[in-house]
């Protein structure tokens, strides 16, 4: 008999991915209702999670979200607790309100960070200092040095701190990983993730200034790629290259330092063959043309020794045409907003979804006493440990991009670290 108690979870940030509301109204991409705040609803629902809490910086927008999750979440599905304290509260504005969210949590509780990306690292830092679980969204950190003191802290406090890397749980992904274990030493791998031009409106408070779109959509496959290549090989060298000129012109007008597409090349060393190496390239665009039937384009190629992988995850053999708006690529597998038979939400099989259980099943166990954090290093999910790497590539991207060099990665002791 298990003895799990359910879990108390605040929602850091309060914008698209939370609640599917955005500075300019209700987001117009695939995430209408958001993903955070409608699993956990659910999962209250379900019996696992108990009280919830949002905090953002503006108090302001609460009676908006508030009418938007009744409109889209309890007036959609049945049984639906929408119910959370807010912070700052209304009429206020306090980009350190996280801290008096956080401090009104107890040691066990969780704390669920999708912020800006700059961000992340304060409110998990301060989060996992005071005993709560941390998930937060991709790219963890921005600098290889925030991610290995994430580590430490989750170890030191004896946390679960994993980094919401949804594709991880996608079957197609999770299947092309361990297929990519029969096939031998690792040669190529190539990754195109992109979004509609028009995402440059939505992104307008920090695209460019606080973040690039390397560390937005391509944290996704350098992520999977790390995965497959776990304990197969390492990488050690980035050289990073970008296309610019179409976020800074009209209509856009994004900060000058803005990069349209970005493309790093990462050269991979296998462990167990010194004479195998591998390539990798991982490009990702924030310009991709409108109107072309899907939100995100992302695929994929995987060459190994004995075979090769491909995967298109924007098509799916699924398009549905409409008069008005013309064909249209959709993905359920992600998100399945479509009620079930008995009028409940029906989406708990889709990846956005799992990512979000698997967090919360896995800080219930360790407050039971049944497992501790580091069991989850082992089961190959996207724990803190698990994905340093990711931020490697990332940051040595962008330090590439910068200085207009070839970034090292290399093993120093037992902490990885840039040259
Ligand atoms: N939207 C997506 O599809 C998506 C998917 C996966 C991951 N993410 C990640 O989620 C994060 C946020 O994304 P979003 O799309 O929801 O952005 P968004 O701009 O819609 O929302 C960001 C939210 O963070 C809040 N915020 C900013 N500074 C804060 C602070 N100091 N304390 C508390 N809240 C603060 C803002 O008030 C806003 O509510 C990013 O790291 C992004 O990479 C987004």
């Amino acid at each position: 008999m298990s003895n799990l108690s359910k879990l108390n979870a605040l929602m850091c940030g309060t914008g698209e991915y939370t609640t599917g509301w955005t500075g300019s109204g209700a987001s117009k991409s695939d995430k209408k209702i958001g993903v955070v705040g409608l699993t956990l609803f659910d999962l209250r629902r379900l019996g696992k999670v108990d009280k919830l809490s949002m905090v953002g910086v503006s108090g302001g927008k609460y009676p908006a979200i508030r009418q938007h999750l009744q409109d889209n979440i309890a007036g959609a599905y049945k049984d639906m607790d929408i119910s959370f304290d807010a912070y700052p509260e209304e009429g206020k504005t306090d980009p350190l309100a996280y801290k008096t969210a956080i401090d009104k949590l107890s040691a066990g509780d969780a704390v669920i960070i999708f912020t800006p990306d700059n961000t992340h690292y304060d409110i998990a830092m301060y989060a996992m200092e005071r005993g709560m679980h941390v998930l937060v969204t991709k790219p963890a950190v921005q600098t290889l040095t925030h991610h290995n003191e994430l580590i430490a802290a989750a170890k030191k406090h004896n946390v679960v701190c994993f980094v919401e890397h949804h594709k991880r749980f996608d079957p197609v992904y999770s299947d092309a990983k361990a297929r990519a274990q029969t096939l031998g030493e690792f040669n190529f791998f190539s990754a195109w993730m992109s979004q509609p031009k028009s995402q440059l409106e939505t992104f307008r408070a920090w695209a460019g200034k606080d973040s690039d779109i390397s560390y937005y959509l391509s944290s996704h496959h350098i992520d999977i790629c790390c995965w497959m290549l776990q304990d197969k090989a390492v990488p050690t060298r980035v050289v990073a290259s970008a296309a610019t000129g179409i976020a800074t012109g009209e209509p856009y007008n994004c900060v000058p330092q803005t990069e349209d597409t970005i493309t790093l090349l990462v050269d991979w060393q296998s462990l167990k063959s010194p004479r195998h190496k591998g390539t990798a390239v991982y490009t990702a665009s924030w310009t991709a043309p409108l109107k072309a039937g899907i939100h995100s384009a992302q695929h994929f190629y995987y060459m190994g020794e004995k075979g090769d992988i491909n995967v298109d995850q924007a098509h799916r053999g699924y398009d549905v045409t409409v008069d008005d708006t013309g064909k249209a690529w959709y993905n359920p597998f992600y998100m399945k907003y479509s009620p079930s038979e008995s009028g409940h939400f029906d989406g708990q099989r889709g990846y956005g979804y799992i990512s979000i259980e698997k967090f919360v099943d896995a800080a219930r166990s360790v407050n039971a006493g049944e497992t501790t954090p580091q069991d989850y290093d082992t089961h190959g999910l996207p724990s803190i440990a698990n994905t340093v790497l990711t931020t490697a590539i990332l940051h040595a991207g962008r330090i590439s991009l910068d200085e207009k060099r070839p970034v090292g990665i290399k093993q120093s002791g037992d902490q990885w670290i840039l040259e």
